[in-house]
């Protein structure tokens, strides 16, 4: 994977780094959570928090082992108070339920900071800011003390009256992080809609942010390849 991933085009290339990449999340677990000065202050949410869920914390990570056969993950992010501008990654982050970034001169936060916390139920925000995904996204939105917060992330596959959230069909649907839904070939289908069938790796199709420009990198990739082949 990691080869092959130099010889695709650039846009195909920022999407897929993050995949190629996976292995890497155990070494910037630790990065995250140095990321700001000081430690979680235990009257802070987050820290509450990883009191009441029998966490450990490091620097401004609460972490804990639910499986001993895997790795400690983050359950709780504590990134308030630390001057930051804009959030782009929280790499190796994907695992937590809450993230603090209150108290920060936030201008922006990417679309896709959030894609793939499945688990993320509880973000604490500057309270100008919009919570991840839109309103839409989560069961309860609203303002306390200057903080926005965001409570229970909605399951985006089971959604009505919004985006047409469709699978194609040979798919599922499943949460992706606020906002984000996945489809997943069923078994034994692949590739463009999930509409061939035979053994192959699953292609999945994020969406709806993801979705389009997936499919888009893809034909350009496609046709740049043919371009490429045909001089
Ligand atoms: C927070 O930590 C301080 C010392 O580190 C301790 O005295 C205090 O009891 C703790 N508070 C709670 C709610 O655990
Ligand atoms: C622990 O992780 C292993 C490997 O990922 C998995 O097969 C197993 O079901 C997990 N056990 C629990 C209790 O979650
Ligand atoms: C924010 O951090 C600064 C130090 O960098 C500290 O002096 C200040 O008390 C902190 N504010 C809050 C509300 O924790
Ligand atoms: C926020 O970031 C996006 C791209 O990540 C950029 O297009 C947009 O202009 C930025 N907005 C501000 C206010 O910086
Ligand atoms: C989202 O919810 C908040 C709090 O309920 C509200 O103030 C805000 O206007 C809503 N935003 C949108 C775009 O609906
Ligand atoms: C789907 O949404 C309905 C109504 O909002 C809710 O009652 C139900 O529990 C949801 N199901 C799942 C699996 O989230």
């Amino acid at each position: 994977m990691k080869a092959g991933c130099s010889q695709l085009r650039p846009v195909v290339l920022i999407i897929i780094l993050n995949l190629c990449f996976y292995p890497s999340y155990q070494l910037t677990e630790l990065q995250i959570c140095k990321l700001c000065h000081g430690l979680i202050q235990n009257d802070t949410a987050v820290g509450q928090f990883c009191v009441k869920s029998a966490g450990r914390t490091d620097g401004r990570c609460c972490l804990r082992n639910d499986n001993t056969t895997e790795p400690e993950r983050i359950i709780g992010l504590d990134l308030s108070n630390c001057s930051l501008t804009h959030v782009e990654e929280l790499q190796g982050a994907s695992t937590t339920l809450m993230i603090d970034l209150s108290l920060n001169p936030i201008v922006n936060i990417s679309d896709t900071a959030f894609q793939g916390f499945i688990q993320l139920n509880y973000v604490i925000l500057p309270g100008e800011l919009v919570c991840p995904g839109g309103n839409t996204s989560w069961q309860r939105v609203e303002v306390e003390k200057g903080n926005r917060l965001c409570e229970g992330q909605k399951n985006m596959c089971n959604q009505t009256g919004q985006l047409s959230l469709d699978c194609p069909e040979n798919s599922l649907c499943t949460p992706y992080g606020p906002g984000f839904f996945e489809c997943i070939c069923a078994d034994n289908h692949h590739g463009y809609k999930c509409l061939r069938a035979g053994e192959f790796p699953a292609l999945q199709v994020f969406g709806p942010l993801g979705a389009s420009t997936v499919v888009i990198s893809f034909v350009l990739w496609v046709t740049q390849r043919r371009k490429a082949k045909s001089l």
